[in-house]
């Protein structure tokens, strides 16, 4: 199956972004990973980055159409502030797991609010990159089950 990993505004700096917050690896690292440990369980990975909201929500809507049977989404700064992008996967109905690479909850308060969790399968936060794999592990035990 075409499991589909969105990433929100500002992860594409990731690597030089707030390294102490964030981590060392790049976006592309992170892709390239969950690419290949994807592939070798028989799924397909497709990646989108964008700075802007709407460009993420035509990625979910495009989600509906192409073969997508699961979505990763960190929605960076939209998790607290987009009700649109909320809608979009409502919308498309595709289940999605929610993914932060730092622990939204022991920083500003802020952060702790989502718009996605309570649609969410699950969410996975606080692990840095892990954070991506584990989720892609959850993903694909649900795919098989
Ligand atoms: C983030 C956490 C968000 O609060 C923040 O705005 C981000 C990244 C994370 O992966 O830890 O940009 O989603």
């Amino acid at each position: 199956a075409t499991i589909l990993v969105l990433h929100g505004p500002n992860l594409d700096l990731l690597g030089a972004r707030e390294p102490e917050t964030y981590g060392h690896a790049t976006l592309a690292e992170i892709d390239a990973e969950l690419a290949t440990i994807a592939r070798a369980s028989g799924h397909e990975l497709a990646s989108f980055q964008s700075n802007a909201e709407h460009a993420l929500i035509e990625r979910v809507h495009a989600a509906r159409g192409d073969g997508t049977a699961f979505i990763l989404i960190n929605p960076a700064a939209f998790t607290h502030t987009s009700i649109a992008l909320r809608d979009a996967l409502a919308a498309v109905a595709l289940p999605f797991i929610e993914v932060h690479l730092s622990n939204v909850h022991a920083r500003e308060a802020f952060r702790r609010h989502s718009y996605f969790s309570d649609l969410a399968v699950g969410v996975i936060a606080g692990f840095g990159a892990l954070s991506y794999r584990l989720a892609l592990d959850a993903a694909m035990r649900r795919l098989a089950s």
